[in-house]
């Protein structure tokens, strides 16, 4: 668990929101600072619980990147009560902020590895913590494969950035949607249909996926065809949260606590929890 030195991991924090962006018709982008001016200190793939007074809290991802520290943002989907209540605040309001929580993609053991970076739909947020600081250091990692799906083109998360990750050396971006519409020239089908134009090292490969549950089945099918280890597999999987610090169960599969010893598994070891994937 990693909050910060000097802060408590049961007591929300204030934090200031700097500006509000609006991507798609049920996602907006927070971005947000602490009041008492501390940088988050997240690593790639940490979550922060977000509370608002009155109405309660929700683990929501950190989307930017962990070199970032005079702000912090989030992507936030429209679904219930503490997230509408989000979508309904303007710059300079005020909510609490716990955490940074949970494991982290292991961005120092990919060092000099090709990546495969593989997002779903709201998926594409979290992982962008760790494309970000990639993108950041370039030369750091061999050739970078990022492959998006979205439902509808309507859904596409991070436009520009996708285009600029898309221009850098050595790094391709593939996108596609469920359903294509007049605006969408590009692949239509699910993300492992983008499988086929990867071409990597598979021994000095790694992959981080985060997307909704049915994909991760899918993703590791081709991930098997291709011949990558179990063990440069990374995912991060959700569950149902409270506490966010191991103590009230919520977020359990087996004898494992997705807030503590997640939400980013190694496969080889997520493959072993049962429902985990
Ligand atoms: C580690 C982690 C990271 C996350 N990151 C993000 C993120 O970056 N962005 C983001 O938008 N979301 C993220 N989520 C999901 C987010 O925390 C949930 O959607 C949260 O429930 C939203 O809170 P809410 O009060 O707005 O919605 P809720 O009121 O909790 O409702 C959310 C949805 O769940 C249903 N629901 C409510 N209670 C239950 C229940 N007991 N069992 C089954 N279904 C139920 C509701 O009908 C609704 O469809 C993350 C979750 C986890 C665990
Ligand atoms: S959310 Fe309480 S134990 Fe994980």
């Amino acid at each position: 668990m990693a909050a910060a030195a000097g802060s408590s991991i049961y007591l929300p924090e204030s934090v200031t929101l700097l500006g509000v962006e609006q991507p798609t018709e049920l996602e907006k982008v927070f971005r947000v600072k602490f009041d008492s001016g501390r940088p988050l200190g997240h690593g790639p793939g940490q979550f922060v619980q977000v509370s608002l007074f009155g109405i309660g809290e929700a683990p929501i991802s950190i989307c930017s990147s962990p070199c970032e520290t005079d702000y912090f943002e989030m992507t936030v989907r429209n679904v219930g009560m503490l997230t509408n209540a989000m979508h309904k605040l303007t710059p300079g309001a005020k909510f609490g902020v716990r955490g940074p929580f949970g494991t982290t993609f292991p961005i120092d053991e990919m060092e000099g590895k090709d990546l495969i970076l593989v997002a779903g739909g709201i998926g594409l947020p979290p992982l962008r913590s760790l494309i970000l600081p990639v993108m950041g250091d370039r030369e750091r990692f061999g050739k970078v494969y990022i492959l998006f799906g979205a439902k509808s083109p309507k859904e596409i998360l991070f436009r520009e950035d996708l285009a600029a990750w898309g221009q850098a050396p050595n790094t391709t971006v593939l996108q596609t949607v469920d359903r294509g519409d007049e605006t969408w020239g590009g692949n239509v089908g699910v993300v492992t249909t983008l499988f086929s134009q990867v071409q990597v090292d598979v021994p000095n490969t790694y992959v981080a996926i985060v997307g909704p549950p049915i994909m991760y089945k899918f993703v590791i099918m081709e991930l098997a065809k291709l011949g990558v280890a179990n063990e440069h597999v990374f995912m991060s999987l959700e569950r149902r949260m409270k506490c966010g610090v191991g103590k009230c169960g919520h977020c359990q599969i087996n004898n494992v606590c997705v807030c503590m010893d997640g939400p980013v598994f190694r496969y080889s070891e997520a493959r072993h929890m049962t429902e985990a994937i």
